[in-house]
């Protein structure tokens, strides 16, 4: 059985029609945003339930020729209602875009957060840029212990027991015996020959101890690189080339360079290396001694007792052997006047070294 027809007339649908139009304009005009508005569309237009559809079932019960005519007016209402639908839509959509476009908006023009970088250690950074100078010549880098003994420290590199020499290594010694912390890098110098075969051009960069009262200009834990060369026909010549170009290469072209003899007992001949004084750039000056120089390492050729010990045969090699203060070299060239300063870890020390 069908639901009865409602009995309608042809003026009051028609006034019911324009009734639902005049309602439902405002409202959709005024509606807020997009899910109002699909709510209205529902509410008026949808096909089950929606009110239009609701007013069309009285088509039904009308007469045969009034029918075409409800039926325009229908159609004019329900385009009314749709294109206002489609314009409200455009314009929330547009106006919610424009919100959104506001609201995620970002300032490229705003300075940019940094990200922390580390630093490295000035001793680190010293390090670096003497393995690269002399890692031009050919040298290669290598690390021997920190705990050597007595015969490495030593012994090896011709200083027997009880010599008067060790008076200038105060040493600190481990609770082993023979044990000790390596007052120099140089016993490096036994193990890479003993470890290889001439050719030999090596770095050892490392941290040595020495049983020291500290000031600014002492400290009883600091960083060596030593340096060691062994061929055929090696000379002082070569080592005063190699040192003086490094010199340069470090504290710039014009540095003033010159030998002065020295003593160690594991080269012979042995020499001071010293550069004209940073600070002063002649005499008169308390930071070189009045001097005009100053030293930065010590070298001379490996003495044949030392190639020995290293397994070569001294009579057809020679050797040349540097050693440098790590700290002392830093301190030249970044103006820091107490040594301190490297271990004692204070960011706003370590941070300057960018
Ligand atoms: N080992 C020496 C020192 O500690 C430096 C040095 C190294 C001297 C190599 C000559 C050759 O003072």
């Amino acid at each position: 059985m069908e639901a009865p027809l409602p009995i309608v007339d042809l003026g009051t649908l028609t006034a019911q029609l324009r009734a639902l139009r005049a309602e439902a304009l405002p409202r959709i005009a005024a509606a807020p945003d997009l899910a109002a508005l699909d709510e209205l569309d529902l509410h008026y237009l949808g096909r089950k339930g929606g009110a239009l559809s609701g007013l069309m079932r009285g088509i039904g019960g009308l007469p045969v020729q009034d029918r075409p005519r409800v039926g325009v007016v229908v159609n004019d209402v329900r385009q009314d209602v749709e294109s206002a639908l489609a314009a409200a839509r455009a314009r929330t959509g547009a106006a919610a875009l424009a919100a959104r476009l506001a609201a995620e908006a970002v300032d490229v023009t705003a300075p940019a957060r940094s990200i922390p970088r580390g630093t490295l250690h000035p001793i680190v950074e010293t390090i670096e840029r003497i393995t690269q100078v002399f890692g031009q010549f050919g040298f290669v880098t290598y690390e021997g212990p920190e705990v050597e003994t007595d015969v490495t420290n030593f012994q090896m590199l011709n200083i027997p027991p009880d010599h008067p020499s060790r008076d200038l290594w105060d040493t600190m010694y481990v609770d082993l015996d023979g044990a000790l912390l390596r007052t120099h890098t140089s016993p490096g110098q036994i193990r890479v020959m003993q470890a290889e075969r001439p050719p030999i051009r090596a770095l050892l960069p490392g941290r040595c101890f020495r049983y020291e009262a500290t000031d600014a200009a002492h400290a009883s834990e600091f960083f060596q690189v030593e340096g060691l060369m062994v061929d055929e026909g090696t000379n002082l010549a070569d080592l005063k080339g190699q040192l003086v170009e490094f010199a340069h290469a470090m504290f710039g072209e014009g540095t003033a360079t010159r030998f002065r003899p020295g003593y160690y007992p594991f080269t012979e001949p042995s020499v001071a290396f010293d550069i004209g004084c940073l600070v002063c750039g002649g005499p008169g000056c308390p930071a070189c001694g009045r001097t005009g120089w100053m030293t930065i390492l010590g070298a001379g050729m490996v003495h044949p007792v030392v190639l020995q010990y290293g397994g070569i045969d001294p009579e057809r090699f020679q050797g040349f052997a540097f050693g440098m203060g790590v700290e002392r070299i830093a301190m030249l060239r970044h103006g820091i006047t107490d040594i301190r300063a490297f271990l004692e870890n204070d960011l706003r020390f370590l941070e300057q070294f960018r």
